[in-house]
């Protein structure tokens, strides 16, 4: 007998080459599907490791935690908390706390995986986490987020450590939200952990440089790439989405070494300005009326033709899956170099490898914040502090010098550029776990 398809339960997953994890759904897996495709194409170009790429497909660890808190108005509110370590093969897992409504399980894992694959691209001794908190920080007052966020930790104490998963700002989090997550997992253990999480303000432990360090690594490579293409920085124009922690610092910097920035998108809106937006004006206006929208010499215009704007370079520094089959066609840059995390899909990134569009993906251009993280956890263990021409020098190096070897992998390849990372980073991470072997 044929088996007929009853119309009323959801329709039959697609088949797919490996296997979906219970947890998720396989109809609408979210984000770690664009992270599971990346695998599958990288895949060819392992070897022999390819032996080991299921170990890639599925998080080592995952803990989801109920948050219960008091509410200023004396009601108890509870959030759904996460904390991912995707790989510590290479090392203690590394990666951010995110706060937003939209936070899944699904995110925050492809997320976890992400860093996986950027600290192997750098080549810093670290494995990939991730956290995440689903609520919206707008809607709570500054107590009850640093209820939410010292709960958070106390939850998830069970699996950080400075040894064990190193976490970090992400969206909506910062140097003060570090700075509870710290005191906390100090008063737990009963000691001045500091190196537990980075992104501290300075003052607790925290490193110079570390605040614009991620928007400076997405210069560094943008530069690099714009070098490769033969685009002059100067008057180079330039589109940024996303005006937080790396879009911010990635356009100031841009503007300081003589590039324009045409467009700028946030949450709020966005602003268009031939002419060029100087960044320090955006974030004073930003700040004093708490939109982008009305900066004195940009005009506004819709958010979807943002994308359409006439630059050299764009740069997505909100959230993933901005860059999709619906706008990726209209998109004039010649280079994009990705801030955000997950900004581009992966057919997406096919049409723009077909419009010859140079693509630096986050895993090398985001790089730079975790990275000078990584000079923040070994000042903190070692109790002795770099100067901030220290930290920015060392920064640059490596950004320099991952970005042309992985260059050379792409040339040598015939591949893009992500898939350049993808080889290299996959193949550190299951050289390791070649050589660690199974346990038991
Ligand atoms: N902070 C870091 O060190 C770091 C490091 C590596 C990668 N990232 C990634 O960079 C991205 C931005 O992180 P951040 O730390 O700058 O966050 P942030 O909270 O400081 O800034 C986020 C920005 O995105 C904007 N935004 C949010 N939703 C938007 C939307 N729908 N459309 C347009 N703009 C929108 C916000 O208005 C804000 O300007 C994330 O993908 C994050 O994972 C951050």
């Amino acid at each position: 007998m044929t088996a007929t398809h009853d119309p009323s339960s959801p329709a039959p997953a697609p088949a797919r080459a490996h296997a979906i994890p219970s947890y998720l759904d396989p109809n609408n897996i979210g984000p770690y599907e664009i992270f599971l495709e990346q695998v599958e194409r990288v895949t060819p170009y392992l070897g022999k490791l390819a032996f080991w790429v299921e170990t890639l497909k599925r998080p080592k660890r995952i803990l989801v935690v109920d948050i219960p808190v008091h509410l200023d108005d004396g009601s108890v509110a509870h959030f759904e908390g996460y904390r991912v370590q995707h790989n510590t093969s290479r090392g203690p897992a590394k990666g951010g706390v995110r706060f937003h409504q939209d936070v899944t399980l699904s995110e925050v894992m492809a997320l976890s995986a992400w860093m996986t694959i950027k600290n192997a691209a750098v080549n810093l001794p670290y494995g990939g986490g991730k956290g995440g908190i689903r609520l919206d920080p707008r809607q709570y007052s500054t107590g009850e987020l640093e209820r939410i966020t010292r709960r958070y930790t106390s939850e998830i104490g069970l699996i950080i450590g400075p040894d064990k998963d190193i976490p970090a700002p992400d969206v909506n989090t910062g140097p003060q939200t570090m700075a509870w997550m710290m005191d906390t997992y100090s008063m737990n253990v009963g000691r001045t952990a500091t190196g537990v999480v980075t992104g501290k303000p300075v003052s607790l432990g925290g490193s110079l440089g570390r605040s614009d360090a991620t928007g400076r690594g997405v210069f560094v490579t943008g530069a690099q790439a714009m070098q490769k293409l033969g685009l002059p920085m100067q008057g180079a124009r330039i589109a940024v989405q996303g005006f937080g922690n790396v879009g911010e610092a990635a356009a100031r910097i841009f503007h300081e070494h003589g590039a324009r920035i045409v467009a700028i998108q946030d949450v709020t809106g966005t602003i268009h300005s031939e002419a060029g937006i100087d960044p320090a004006a955006a974030l004073a206006h930003l700040r004093a009326t708490g939109r982008i929208v009305g900066l004195p010499g940009s005009e506004e215009i819709a958010a979807a033709d943002f994308w359409g704007v006439d630059c050299d370079v764009l740069i997505p520094a909100a959230l993933e899956k901005q860059i999709t089959l619906q706008n990726a066609d209209r998109i004039r840059a010649r280079l994009i170099v990705e801030g955000a995390n997950g900004p581009t899909i992966p057919a997406a990134d096919d049409l723009l490898a077909d419009k010859g569009i140079t693509v630096v993906p986050d895993v090398l251009a985001n790089a730079g914040g975790v990275t000078v993280s990584y000079f923040e956890w070994v000042q903190d263990f070692s109790s002795f502090f770099w100067t901030e021409d220290e930290i920015n020098q060392r920064l640059d190096r490596i950004m320099r010098d991952a970005f042309q070897s992985l260059w050379d992998v792409k040339e040598r390849h015939g591949v893009t550029l992500r898939t350049a990372v993808y080889i290299v980073a996959c193949t550190r991470v299951l050289e390791a776990r070649a050589l660690r072997g199974l346990y038991p």
